[in-house]
């Protein structure tokens, strides 16, 4: 199978008033369709930057992201942004959900933006299928200030698949809610790759959230360190991963 994201010998160095960092240090790795990967590593090590290079949000210093067989490296900014609306969906840390817009239409937006009828056929069904992937149905009416944190993250995993994207990134989607309501998070996110076969790649601290991946890849001083093949399982529990972090000294 042909992967459906590659990236070829990586680096990042960005310049700042105090010198250069180099955040990516030389990294090549690809996922498979399908497949949900995740990134783990101390603060700094470079995820956010991977993630940020992978999905055409920023360009690499040297090498190359192929992005579904489009080299998204070198494309200018407007094809950059093209390519991103058609073939990645994004979930951050914050929720970034538009307040005065209801649940339904925070989803229907990126439709919206990308010039499609939101009121089509084709865009509405779009957008019930993934606020029912999220378990929203019956919350779409409602504004982001009347739902939970873990509801409103919900409609940002919603917002982030309807458009079907070749790749969801998720950058610490669990950082701003607690333990349990983050568990949550991670079975959607789980749920929308057994079920739909979204393709997932994921930013995180927690071995907990790691434990949903297929394969762990960890990151150390802008390198993959280690990869932990975890492989698919119904149950994700984080002990078998703590103890192979345990043994890299984390
Ligand atoms: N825009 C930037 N300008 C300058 N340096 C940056 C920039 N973004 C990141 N860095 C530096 O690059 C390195 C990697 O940062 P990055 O944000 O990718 O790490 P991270 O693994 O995501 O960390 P965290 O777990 O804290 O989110 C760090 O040393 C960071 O200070
Ligand atoms: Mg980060």
């Amino acid at each position: 199978m042909r992967p459906i994201l590659e990236a070829r010998d990586l680096t990042k160095t960005y310049r700042t008033g105090e010198g250069e960092v180099e955040a990516l240090r030389g990294v090549s790795l690809a996922v498979e369709p399908g497949e949900f990967v995740a990134f783990m590593g101390p603060s700094g090590s470079g995820k956010t930057t991977l993630l940020q290079l992978l999905g055409g949000l920023d360009h690499p210093t040297s090498g190359e992201v192929v992005l579904d067989g489009v080299s998204v490296s070198f494309l200018d900014d407007d094809r950059a942004t093209r390519l991103r609306r058609e073939k990645t969906g994004f979930v951050f840390q914050a929720f970034n959900l538009v307040p005065l817009l209801s649940a339904r239409e925070n989803v229907a937006l990126p439709f919206l933006l990308s010039g499609a009828d939101p009121a089509s056929r084709e865009i509405r069904s779009r957008v019930d299928d993934a606020l029912r992937l999220v378990d929203l149905e019956a919350k779409a009416e409602r504004r982001p200030a009347e739902l939970a944190f873990g509801e409103q993250q919900r409609v940002a995993i919603a917002r982030a698949v309807a458009g079907r994207p070749a790749i969801l990134f998720a950058d610490e989607p669990t950082g701003n809610l607690d333990y349990s309501t983050g568990l949550e998070i991670l079975q959607y996110l789980y749920r929308s790759c057994t079920e739909r076969g979204q393709t997932i790649v994921l930013v995180t601290h927690d071995a907990q959230a790691g434990a949903f991946a297929d394969r762990v890849l960890f990151l150390r001083d802008g390198r993959v360190l280690e990869e932990i093949a975890i492989g698919r399982r119904a149950e994700h529990p984080a002990r078998p991963l703590i103890e192979r972090l345990a043994l890299l000294g984390q």
